[in-house]
């Protein structure tokens, strides 16, 4: 039976990475923090209690190898510019003995966009999965799991209102209806899903999972904005997912990859689209992760915001 202890994060200095190193450490994994020789970050360094922080050359294998010695898991949370760079460390982390590498997904489900023009944006993602599923398939003693979470929630909520809620005139913007329902999780959902990933290594070996805080539609935010603040949030503009999705394709087209949030609003938003997680899709009860409450949520956004 396989356990996982000691855990290494890559890039867990960025937006994601410091609730998924909280989330290790609070839950009992001796983490150990891998980082850019060349990092200029000046964001949330990792915290006193990770045990020790590597500096490391992604571009060598013998300094990623070094880093990965001793480490039972390899969390992987780098941020665009270090997605290819996970092909190598995947290589290391083979070699330095590790059992479980979950590389940076942590949003649409990559498994199933491949073919849509949002799946040429993410194509470095996919080719690490697709690569850690040959390693696998070529006898290697490595797993994998990887992890779609859907939209970020709080952190969206926080920096843009999610595309839906403007604040400082109290209107919506809305795709098409506003009824479709789409898959999100707050930050440290997401740490407490890989945590939850790592506790149940037998379970969640080489499978390409989906979790989430809730699934809910553009109107069902709208309407609990309202609630919580008990004003009205007028719907000023509504999209159409076709010309959004048009957009898109043209941005693409001209090698403008800011198409990513085009297509990203037709994947949650357009009606019909049917990218909400199910009940029977959802890994929430296979890692005993449970789901978390939208208006709990929306408060804690609403009172960080100075609103309520
Ligand atoms: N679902 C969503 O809503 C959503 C939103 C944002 C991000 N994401 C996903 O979450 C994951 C993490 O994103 P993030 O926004 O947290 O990333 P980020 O803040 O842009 O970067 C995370 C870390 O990656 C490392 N890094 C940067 N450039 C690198 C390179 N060239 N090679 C190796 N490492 C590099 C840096 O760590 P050091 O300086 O310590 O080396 C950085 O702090 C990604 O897969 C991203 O696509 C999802």
């Amino acid at each position: 039976m396989v356990s996982i202890q000691t855990v290494a994060v890559l890039g867990g200095t960025g937006n994601l990475g410091p609730a998924i190193v909280n989330e290790l450490l609070s839950a009992g994994f001796t983490v150990t923090g891998v980082t850019r020789a060349s990092s200029t970050n000046s964001t949330p360094k990792y915290p006193d209690s990770v045990v020790s922080i590597k500096s490391v050359d992604f571009t060598s294998f013998d300094s990623l190898k070094d880093a990965f010695t001793g480490q039972d898991a390899v969390v992987s949370v780098v941020g665009t510019p270090g997605v290819s760079s996970q092909i190598l460390a995947v290589d290391a982390a083979i070699a330095a003995g590790v059992k479980r590498f979950i590389p940076s997904e942590f949003g649409v489900n990559t498994r199933k966009v491949r073919d849509w023009p949002i799946g040429k944006i993410l194509a470095g993602k996919i080719a690490v999965v697709d690569y850690l599923q040959e390693k696998v398939k070529e006898g290697k003693e490595i797993s994998w799991t990887g992890l779609s979470t859907g939209l970020f929630f709080d952190w969206a909520l926080e920096r843009f209102g999610l595309g839906v809620i403007n604040l400082a005139d109290k209107t919506a913007t809305v795709v098409d209806s506003g009824n479709e329902k789409f898959q999100v999780s707050n930050l440290r959902q997401v740490g407490k899903a890989v945590v939850g990933i790592l506790k149940h290594p037998e379970e969640t070996k080489n499978k390409y999972l989906s979790t989430s805080s809730f699934q809910l539609s553009q109107n069902e935010l709208i309407k609990t904005v309202e609630e919580v603040t008990g004003q009205e949030f007028k719907v000023v503009k509504r999209e159409k997912s076709e010309e959004i999705q048009k957009a898109g394709e043209e941005k693409l087209a001209n090698g403008d990859y800011r198409a990513f949030m085009d297509f990203l609003r037709v994947v949650n938003n357009a009606d019909g689209a049917g990218n909400a997680v199910t009940e029977e899709e959802s890994a929430n009860r296979l890692i005993e992760l449970p789901y978390e409450d939208l208006r709990e949520t929306v408060e804690r956004w609403l009172k960080g915001a100075g609103v309520i």
